[in-house]
């Protein structure tokens, strides 16, 4: 039994106060779905401000994206070393940092093994673009990026992972893939090509979320899907009360 995951992407939204008040609104909506692992992802700059508010809680903090070194001269980069002990988690690959800030397949799989290498549990993204979708090269891309996210990972690092479906074309614009959709492409090609890098019993046993464009209205039938564990969640995530929706349609998974 995969127990559900949800995380709260805010990206670049929310000075420090205001994400002290979104954390204790979200918290005081997600605090009690405990069968769901519940992570929220502020900036950087307030994961200082937010981390005993959310331990207190019992829930889990991640970052956005960091480096894969452990120091030196990266002006403007924040290492793995300093991540650990401040937050568990942290998204890698996230199709903003792939289509902005030059993220390739390359540099996904060093920050998902240095994630590993210091303890935080890496939210691996991948997800094609909608021209790739109309070409039908879905399965192509996202089997690509599975397999060079988890080039070099043991199959026990592998398990310490966390995967998140999120096609390009249903980030943020309001069209999210079909529950049936993301179920397929889970199950098929990215638990597929982890059976392949692996075992099917490690494909069975890593836990994929879908993200894009979940909301309240749509986490339900998404959840209901048996390859979809849970979800990574963008502009929902600032919205408490439509937040708590989506950790308690998850939670009917548990
Ligand atoms: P969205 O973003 O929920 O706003 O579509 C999801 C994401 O980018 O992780």
């Amino acid at each position: 039994m995969r127990r559900p995951v949800v995380a709260a992407n805010w990206k670049m939204n929310k000075t420090v106060p205001e994400a002290l008040d979104l954390t204790r609104d979200l918290l005081a909506q997600i605090q009690a779905y405990t069968a769901v692992e519940r992570v929220i992802c502020p900036a950087f700059v307030a994961l200082t401000t937010v981390a005993p508010l959310a331990a207190a809680a019992g829930v889990g903090l991640g970052a956005q994206n960091m480096h894969w070194e452990k120091s030196g001269a990266y002006t403007g980069e924040v290492s793995p070393l300093m991540l650990a002990g401040l937050c568990q988690y942290v998204i890698v690959g996230h199709s903003e940092r792939r289509q902005y800030f030059g993220e390739t397949d390359e540099t996904v799989n060093k920050k998902a093994r240095a994630a590993l290498l210091n303890g935080l549990t890496p939210i691996i993204c991948v997800g094609e673009v909608l021209a790739e979708n109309e070409a039908g090269r879905t399965a192509e891309v996202v089997i690509r990026q599975t397999r060079a996210a988890y080039a070099g990972l043991s199959a026990e690092e592998a398990l310490k992972t966390i995967v998140a479906y999120e096609p390009v074309w249903a980030i943020g614009t309001g069209k999210a893939a079909t529950p049936a959709g993301a179920n397929a492409v889970i199950g098929l090609h990215i638990r597929g090509a982890l059976s392949d890098l692996y075992s099917s019993t490690v494909a069975d046993a890593l836990r994929v979320q879908y993200g894009g464009s979940v909301t309240a209205a749509n986490a339900a039938d998404l959840m209901a899907q048996p390859d979809i564990d849970g979800a990574l969640v963008g502009g929902a995530s600032l919205k408490p009360a439509e937040f708590g929706a989506i950790v308690r349609a998850a939670s009917a998974r548990a």
